[in-house]
């Protein structure tokens, strides 16, 4: 079976009514990206930060897997498909994909401030207990946070990342601005002689120095057109 590698941002999830964070209407239009996405804003108010993923949380409850989310899990049928996200909501799995990374966190989940991304520290949080506040720790005594990747933190999930993007016979990028790395930076990683398919009904500042097919539509329609394509050919 041919491997695919599918580079999923916050397009991916905007059919579902997630807004994106860069494009007009955007969250961080509505929110200061330093204040709620940087360990320093965590650190100057935690308060403010855990309500802000407190709100994103709920938002998931609402909102559901679109056509494109249901189509990269059915290339499973013909390929063995890995996604590497940026998105922290849970649209992927719940549309049956299987083998996920989450490359800045996941939403549903929690963690100790001390040592985030120690597996011992993180748990799920569930529908019926979707908040958590000040004062609520984690199993090591420290305050308990959201499982996000803030900016100025490592992105520990990279090395996977990296590891499969390596190994793709097709690399499918759906949904991102590029604009932040170093998750923008491994389309650089896929193999020359395997194409890269753009899903994006903007233009994308493609720094990469290699050739891609841009299908200019947004994450659905340009899925149900990259579909055809790709199981005529496997
Ligand atoms: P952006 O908001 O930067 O980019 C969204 C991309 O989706 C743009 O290129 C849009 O043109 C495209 N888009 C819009 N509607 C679409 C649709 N219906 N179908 C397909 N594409 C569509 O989001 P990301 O690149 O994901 O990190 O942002 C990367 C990171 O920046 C996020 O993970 C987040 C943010 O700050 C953290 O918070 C740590």
């Amino acid at each position: 079976m041919k491997k695919i590698v599918v580079l999923t941002g916050a397009g991916m999830s905007a059919e579902s009514g997630i807004n994106t964070f860069r494009d007009s209407g955007g969250l961080w239009e509505q929110y200061r990206v330093e204040d709620v996405a940087s360990i320093e804003g965590y650190i100057r108010d935690p308060e403010l930060v855990i309500n802000f993923y407190n709100e994103r949380r709920k938002q998931l409850l609402s909102v559901k897997p679109n056509r494109g989310h249901e189509l990269v899990a059915a290339l499973e049928q013909y390929f063995d498909v890995t996604v590497v996200t940026q998105n922290v909501d849970d649209l992927h799995e719940r549309a049956g994909s299987s083998d996920i990374i989450h490359l800045h966190g996941e939403l549903m989940k929690v963690t100790s401030s001390r040592s985030p991304n120690d597996p011992r520290q993180i748990q799920t949080l569930q529908p019926d207990h979707m908040e958590i506040h000040v004062g609520d720790k984690a199993p090591d005594g420290s305050q308990l946070r959201p499982f996000i990747v803030w900016f100025g933190e490592a992105v520990p999930k990279i090395e996977d990342a990296v590891e499969a993007v390596m190994k793709a016979d097709i690399c499918i990028v759906i949904g991102t601005s590029l604009n932040v790395y170093p998750a923008a930076g491994l389309v650089r990683y896929v193999p020359d002689d395997s194409p890269i398919y753009l899903i994006d009904p903007a233009d994308v500042a493609w720094t990469a120095m290699r050739p891609y097919t841009h299908i200019k539509k947004g994450a659905s329609a340009g899925m149900e057109e990259l579909f055809e394509k790709l199981k005529n050919e496997c």
